[in-house]
């Protein structure tokens, strides 16, 4: 390399981390009969963006609505999957509320991906049980799009997913899960908190359904995303299935600001959510204070 090379490659700006990159609204599709969740797909301003953007199932970004604020979204799209980013959004507050009155065309701000994501290589060579409750499923439908892939496929063993929500009406991704309710490769077992006419699957909370369809734990993972007390219920059915501590992940919703491990504000214990996770074995977490 010739001396002017070198000091063209030396004064090249770095990426500022705190800065997002604009992304166009291409479409919104309302998820839940109670137009609480809408998935937002987003595409790049510029290609340069686009270019230098690569994500595992798990990570996810800041989000920012200018004049608003930033907040952090998780990935709901897989990097399999051609076509916009697809982020899936609760509408809880003052960030979320304004953003879901944004519509087609109109553009938010991305940093990101930020965060580890799921060890897949972990993964590889085991069967995989995808457990999910509420609206925490976003994630688990990239994870499972993912490995769902036919060039991925292969190289996991048996997949089962164990997903509920409160009502029909509120489940996520019904397109997706009745693709893969079809399949003959992977199970599926959908719950809704109480019976409604119509309703042929389960019924009954997620913990129990767990312990109804007792899913191997021989040469398996288990992935858990979901409200606290459905996590809280549902480990000690995984304990007694087999599932040892590191080979049960799940990803924690901490407060964050930075997202890059620089300001402190999702931390417990040793580690920094944004940076370390937000995706855990519950062999790390054990021993953290109980404030997760
Ligand atoms: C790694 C990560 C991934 C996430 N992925 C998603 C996702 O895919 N879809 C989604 O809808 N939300 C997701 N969240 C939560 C989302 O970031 C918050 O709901 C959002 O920040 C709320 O912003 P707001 O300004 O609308 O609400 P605010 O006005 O700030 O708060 C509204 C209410 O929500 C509560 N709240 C805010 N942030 C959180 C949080 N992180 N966890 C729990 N409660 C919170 C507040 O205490 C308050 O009660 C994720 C959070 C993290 C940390
Ligand atoms: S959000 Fe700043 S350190 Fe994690």
């Amino acid at each position: 390399m010739t001396s002017v090379e070198t000091f063209e490659v030396s004064v090249k700006a770095p990426t500022n981390p705190y800065l997002p990159v604009p992304m166009r609204i291409e479409r919104v599709h309302i998820e839940t009969d109670d137009n609480m969740l809408k998935t937002f797909e987003l595409s790049f301003v510029h290609e340069k963006d686009a270019a230098g953007f690569r994500f595992r199932p798990g990570q996810f970004c800041e989000i920012s609505v200018f004049g608003k604020g930033e907040a952090p979204f998780g990935i709901a799209s897989s990097p399999t999957e051609p076509g916009p980013l697809k982020f899936t959004v609760n509408k809880a507050g003052v960030l979320t509320t304004a953003l879901h009155n944004m519509g087609e065309g109109e553009i938010v701000g991305l940093r990101g991906p930020l965060g580890n994501g799921y060890p897949l290589e972990k993964f590889e060579e085991h069967s995989v049980v995808i457990i999910g409750g509420g609206f925490a499923f976003t994630t688990l439908r990239a994870l499972t799009k993912y490995i769902l892939d036919p060039l991925h496929r292969p190289r996991f063993r048996d997949i089962t997913i164990i997903y509920g929500a409160r009502q029909p009406g509120l489940l996520l991704y019904k397109e997706d899960l009745a693709s893969w309710e079809q399949r003959e490769d992977v199970k599926v077992y959908l719950t809704i908190d109480q019976a409604v006419p119509g309703w042929t699957k389960h019924v009954g909370f997620v913990p129990d359904v767990v312990e109804r369809v007792a899913p191997s734990s021989k040469d398996a993972y288990a992935v858990i995303c979901g409200p606290p007390v459905m996590i809280r219920f549902t480990m000690p059915k995984l304990t007694a299935l087999g599932f040892p501590p590191e080979r049960i992940y799940s990803s924690l919703e901490r407060r964050m600001k930075c997202g890059i491990g620089k300001c402190g504000r999702c931390n417990i214990g040793p580690y920094y959510v944004c940076k370390d996770g937000p995706v855990f074995s519950y062999a790390q977490l054990e021993g953290l204070p109980q404030e997760y």
